[in-house]
């Protein structure tokens, strides 16, 4: 069956990003000039997904607007001939109906905020992107991955190698390569310390999984920090079914950090013709 859906569990509270995300959606910050959200929802839309599910909270309302039509704003814009920039606005609406909002309300863990979701998805495999995780890539990630799903036919999550020192950060991944840029996963350990992580290879956020998980999750068993953790569910998923490890083709940056946030503003920034030079001119 196709991937048509994609989840995107945008209910977290942001605290590392505090204050600015005290009233702000951590995933409505702007990396030069374009929310966190909408360059993942264009990842998935770009990667061929046909249905948008956000699992929202309390105070994320900005979030629905966003992807929502501005009658008053498109008026404004037209009356005074700014064509380009109505166009780039009206361009972040998808078609009506896309979009299907469901919350979690209370922020109990990424594996909660995927299991609200478990009713629209129904029971085929699914897409998630972590917004705060955005790539910069000449091919979609999602794209990339669900070429390999295609053939593979079992749940997948984008991996890369990180700082030995940061495993801490992530879920580790013990595994063999099967074949170009895809392991097959063993075992997955949520946020090791250094001395026991297995690997440095780190799962991020870009999920292709089958709807079983849901199951797991159902029990809500909660795991580091008290919350109910993807990547345990998906470590007991892996004992039932095949899941596998991606290595993306791309860069990818922490924009839940506030270092990773003002990399990514600087990569990004440096690929804009209108920015470029003066940002050149500013580092000299
Ligand atoms: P993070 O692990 O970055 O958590 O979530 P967070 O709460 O947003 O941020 P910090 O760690 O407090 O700074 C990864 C993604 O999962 C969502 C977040 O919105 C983010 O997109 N999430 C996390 C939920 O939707 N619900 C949760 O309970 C936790």
């Amino acid at each position: 069956m196709k991937v048509r859906k994609a989840v995107f569990p945008v209910a977290g509270l942001g605290t590392r990003f505090l204050p600015a995300t005290k009233a702000l959606p951590k995933e409505m910050l702007p990396v030069v000039d374009i929310p966190l959200i909408q360059y993942a929802v264009e990842e998935a839309l770009n990667s061929g997904i046909e249905q948008i599910i956000f699992v929202t909270g309390r105070g994320k309302t900005a979030l629905e607007n966003h992807f929502d039509r501005s009658v008053e704003l498109e008026n404004i814009l037209k009356s005074k001939n700014k064509e380009d920039t109505l166009k780039v606005v009206e361009a972040i609406v998808p078609e009506t109906g896309t979009i299907i909002y469901t919350r979690q309300n209370e922020p109990l863990g990424l594996g909660h905020a995927i299991w609200c979701a478990r009713d629209v998805v129904g029971d085929e495999p699914f897409a998630v992107l972590l917004a705060d995780d955005l790539i910069k890539s000449k091919e979609p990630v999602l794209k990339q991955m669900l070429q390999r799903f295609n053939r593979l036919r079992a749940s997948m999550v984008a991996v890369m190698e990180v700082a030995k020192e940061e495993t801490n950060k992530y879920g580790i991944i013990d595994g063999k390569d099967i074949e170009d840029n895809v392991v097959d996963i063993q075992a997955l350990i949520e946020k090791p310390d250094p001395e026991s992580a297995p690997s440095n290879l780190a799962a991020i956020g870009r999920y292709i999984l089958t709807p079983e998980i849901f199951n797991i999750l159902g029990e809500k068993k909660r795991g580091a920090g008290n919350e109910i953790q993807l990547t345990d569910a998906m470590e007991i998923l892996l004992k039932k079914q095949p899941v596998f490890g991606y290595r993306f083709d791309g860069t990818r940056f922490d924009c839940g950090d506030k270092a990773g946030f003002l990399m990514a503003n600087i990569a990004f920034a440096m690929e804009r013709d209108d920015l470029a030079p003066q940002i050149k001119e500013f580092f000299k």
